[in-house]
C-alpha cells in the first residue's frame, strides 16, 4: 500500500509508540490525524509533522467519529488507521491482603484498551469503505492494532491489562475476514518492552528509574535492551507496505517471554 498522498489516523499519537508511528507515516507522505486525549502534546506532535490534532477519547463514540471524519477529509483518501491509545494497569486478581481486584479498574482498562481499539477499527473501516480501490487487488486500506505479549502469555499481576490485550488478538482474524469484502487488511502487533513514557509512573526517577528499566530489559533475549518506538513504527510501515500481510498477529519483542514471578 502506497502511503504518499493518502490520509491516516493514529490514536495515542501524542506519546510513545503512537507518536513514533505518526511521525513515520508523515515522513512517508501521509496526512496524519493525531488522535489523543492529551491536547498539549498532541498539538505539538501534529504541528511538528504538518498533521492535524483531534482531541479524542477512544472510549467515546462521537469523539472517534469526529477524528475519523477529520482524517477522511484531510486531503488524500483515508487508507490507514493505527490504534496505539492504551493504558497500563497493575492489580492482582486477589491481592496479598486478600482484597479482590476492583471491578471499576477492570472495566476502565477494558474500555480504553479493548473497546477503544474496536471503536477505531469499526469507524475507520466504514470510512475507508467509502474510498475507491487503491490498486488492482481492490485494496482500500490497512488497520493495525496494538496488543502486547501480555495478551499472549499473560503477565503476573496484570490481569485486566492481559485480558484487554488478549481480546485485541482475538479480534484480528474475524475483523480481517469481515473487512476483506471492502479490501481492508487487519494486523495486530504485540510489543514486548519498549522505551516509552508508559513506564514513567512506575519507574520513578534517577537511579530508581534506571534500575527499574534494567530489570525490564533483563529477560530480553537479543538485542539486550528495551525496544525503541522508532523500531515499532518501522514494523507498522512494513506491515502497511506488504500487501500480503493480513490477519496476522506479530510479536515485536527481542525474544522476551514473560515468566511467572
Ligand atoms: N511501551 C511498551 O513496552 C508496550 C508494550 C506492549 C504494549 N504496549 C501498548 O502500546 C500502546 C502505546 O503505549 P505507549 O508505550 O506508547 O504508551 P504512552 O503512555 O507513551 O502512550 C499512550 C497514549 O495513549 C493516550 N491515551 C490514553 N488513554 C486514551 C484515551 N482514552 N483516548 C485517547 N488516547 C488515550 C495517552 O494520552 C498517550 O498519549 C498501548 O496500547 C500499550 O498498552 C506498550
Amino acid at each position: 500500500m502506497e502511503l504518499n498522498g493518502t490520509s491516516a489516523i493514529v490514536t495515542g499519537a501524542a506519546s510513545g509508540l503512537g507518536e513514533a508511528t505518526a511521525r513515520a507515516l508523515a515522513r512517508a507522505g501521509a496526512q496524519v490525524v493525531v488522535a489523543d486525549v492529551n491536547e498539549d502534546r498532541g498539538k505539538e506532535v501534529a504541528a511538528d509533522i504538518g498533521g492535524h490534532f483531534a482531541r479524542t477519547d477512544v472510549t467515546d463514540e462521537e469523539s472517534v467519529r469526529d477524528a475519523v471524519a477529520a482524517a477522511a477529509t484531510a486531503g488524500g483518501p483515508l487508507r490507514v488507521a493505527v490504534s496505539c491509545a492504551g493504558i497500563g494497569w497493575a492489580e492482582r486478581t486477589v491481592n496479598r491482603a486478600g482484597a479482590p481486584h476492583s471491578l471499576a479498574s477492570f472495566q476502565k482498562v477494558i474500555a480504553v484498551n479493548l473497546t477503544g481499539t474496536f471503536n477505531l477499527m469499526r469507524l475507520a473501516a466504514a470510512a475507508i469503505a467509502q474510498t475507491g480501490p487503491a490498486d488492482a487487488d481492490g485494496q482500500r486500506g490497512v488497520i493495525i492494532s496494538t496488543s502486547s505479549v501480555a495478551g499472549i502469555e499473560g503477565q503476573t499481576g496484570q490481569l485486566a491489562y492481559s485480558a484487554s490485550k488478549g481480546a485485541i488478538i482475538g479480534m484480528t482474524v474475524p475483523a480481517a475476514r469481515d473487512l476483506s469484502v471492502i479490501g481492508v487488511r487487519v494486523n495486530t502487533i504485540c510489543p514486548g518492552v519498549i522505551a516509552t513514557p508508559i513506564y514513567k509512573s512506575i519507574a520513578g526517577t534517577g537511579q530508581d528509574a534506571e534500575e527499574f528499566l534494567a530489570r525490564l530489559a533483563a529477560p530480553v533475549v537479543f538485542p539486550k535492551r528495551l525496544g525503541r518506538p522508532e523500531e515499532f513504527a518501522q514494523l507498522v510501515l512494513a506491515l502497511i507496505a506488504n500487501d500480503y500481510m493480513n490477519a496476522e498477529v506479530v510479536r515485536f519483542d527481542g525474544g522476551i517471554r514473560f515468566q511467572p514471578k
